[in-house]
């Protein structure tokens, strides 16, 4: 089954004289294992699309579908435990909560969704090993390069059971 399909997505943002078509009719189909990269240039649309994909956004017309859910169906309640568990997301400015450490924001997914603290701490260490961050754990964002604090958004995006990550320009970080 595929894990993430887009059928004829479209997105417009703003109206009337500022509106921009981002995307018009996109139809994509990633299956699992599947390593997908979407290139263009700035403007282009390409974090609009991964809004989508990633259920943080609604399209305008069409459909998206994550891990066999079609999320036009789903509530409130059930996309936010979609995105919760099965959707890892880095973004573009990271996004990581400054006043908790590296593990304490890569467990954080895991304990929203009700994982025991003790449980999710041992998640997000192997999480954090697996970016070459052992022994960086409790530092705080500011305490870490901007190279370290990339890996541990992309540790938080991985923890847990993910389905689908999501990195919108993960590798193009200042500092
Ligand atoms: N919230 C918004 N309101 C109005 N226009 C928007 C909004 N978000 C994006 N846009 C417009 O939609 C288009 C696509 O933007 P998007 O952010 O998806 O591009 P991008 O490919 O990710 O660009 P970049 O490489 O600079 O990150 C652009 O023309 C942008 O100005
Ligand atoms: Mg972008």
């Amino acid at each position: 089954m595929s894990i993430l399909e887009l059928r004829d997505a479209h997105r417009t943002h703003g109206r009337g004289e500022t509106e921009v078509h981002a995307l018009k009719g996109v139809t994509l189909t990633v299956n699992a294992g599947e390593l997908v990269a979407v290139m263009g240039p700035s403007g282009s649309g390409k974090s609009t699309l991964l809004n989508l994909a990633g259920g943080l956004d609604r399209p305008s017309k069409g459909e998206v579908a994550i891990d066999g859910t079609l999320l036009g169906d789903c509530g409130k309640r059930e996309l936010a435990a979609l995105r919760r568990r099965r959707v890892g997301y880095v973004f573009q400015d990271l996004n990581l909560l400054a006043s908790l450490t590296a593990a304490e924001n890569v467990a954080l997914p895991l304990e929203l969704d009700g994982t025991s603290p003790r449980q999710a701490r041992g998640q997000a260490r192997t999480a954090l090993s697996e970016v070459d961050l052992e022994g960086h754990g409790e530092r705080f964002p500011d305490e870490l390069s901007g190279g370290q604090q990339q890996r541990v958004a992309i540790a938080r995006a991985l923890v847990g059971d993910r389905r689908l990550v999501l990195a919108d320009e993960p590798t193009c970080r200042r500092s």
